[in-house]
């Protein structure tokens, strides 16, 4: 973790949450949070609940985004959700191609890319999820994956998009498998991926914040942060356990 960047920690929901458990697990962040300079923490419920996450969430520091964002801005598309009314109900940030998105949904990085643009244009900071499968990893392809996710959005909006922005490096195969990146590994493509931002803009590189996801706990989140382009977080399934999730944000800063 860097001491120019403040850290990130975001609780993706994935598809769970009810009514009921949300007010709980809500009153439990609310009341458990850790007051920690440069710490910002949001959580990502399913589009159901925003309206109902918001409320719960009303003066306080937590913020509220959506975990996927349509490329369109209004019209015939069934079932999409655009930023603007995301946006409307208080979503200060929106994912754009989590893995479960890439693969269970065959987006592809230009139309990651064009939901980035989507979410920035009404002014959310996206969050732009990349990472490679196991058998990319396997065949060294790592980098060359992540680097294609990234250029498209780059290719699209410019490097000064990226002042506005997250970028959440999550391995497939380290997603909900109990299996993290080591804090070396995660590092080295954290490491890369500013190093790619800085080709093109220094300043930008310097200050965009790189968070990992894949299996991030309380007992691994504090090795991950001490790395120094670790900038946070982007859990799935501690996030639905308000002591592991609040354990996490306070492996921030020690
Ligand atoms: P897990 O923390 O369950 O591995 O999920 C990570 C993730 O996909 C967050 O977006």
């Amino acid at each position: 973790m860097s001491p120019v960047r403040s850290a990130f920690v975001a609780g993706n929901w994935k598809m769970n949450g009810a009514l009921a458990g949300n007010v709980a697990l809500l009153e439990k962040l609310r009341a458990g949070l850790p007051e920690r300079e440069a710490l910002e923490v949001a959580v990502f419920p399913p589009f159901p609940y925003l309206d109902q996450i918001a409320r719960l969430l009303s003066g306080s520091t937590i913020g509220l985004g959506a975990q996927d964002v349509s490329r369109h801005a209004v019209g015939a598309y069934t079932g999409e959700v655009s930023a603007g009314m995301l946006r409307e109900f208080g979503c200060r940030y929106a994912l754009a191609g989590h893995s479960e998105r890439r693969r269970f949904h065959l987006e592809s990085d230009q139309l990651v890319a064009e939901k980035f643009g989507a979410a920035q244009a009404v002014g959310m900071t996206p969050i732009l999820c990349l990472g490679e499968t196991l058998e990319e990893r396997q065949a060294d392809a790592t980098l060359d994956v992540v680097f294609r996710q990234l250029d498209a959005a780059l290719a699209l909006h410019g490097v000064a998009a990226f002042a506005h922005a997250v970028l959440a490096y999550e391995p497939v195969w380290a997603i909900g498998t109990g299996l993290s990146a080591s804090p070396e590994a995660a590092q080295a493509v954290h490491r890369a991926l500013r190093q790619r931002v800085a080709k093109d803009d220094l300043a930008v590189a310097a200050d965009l914040r790189i968070v990992y996801g894949g299996s991030v706990k309380a007992d691994n989140a504090a090795a991950l942060f001490a790395q120094p382009d670790i900038d946070g977080t982007l859990v799935g399934g501690a996030a639905l356990d308000a002591d592991a999730f609040l354990a996490i944000c306070r492996a921030v800063n020690g």
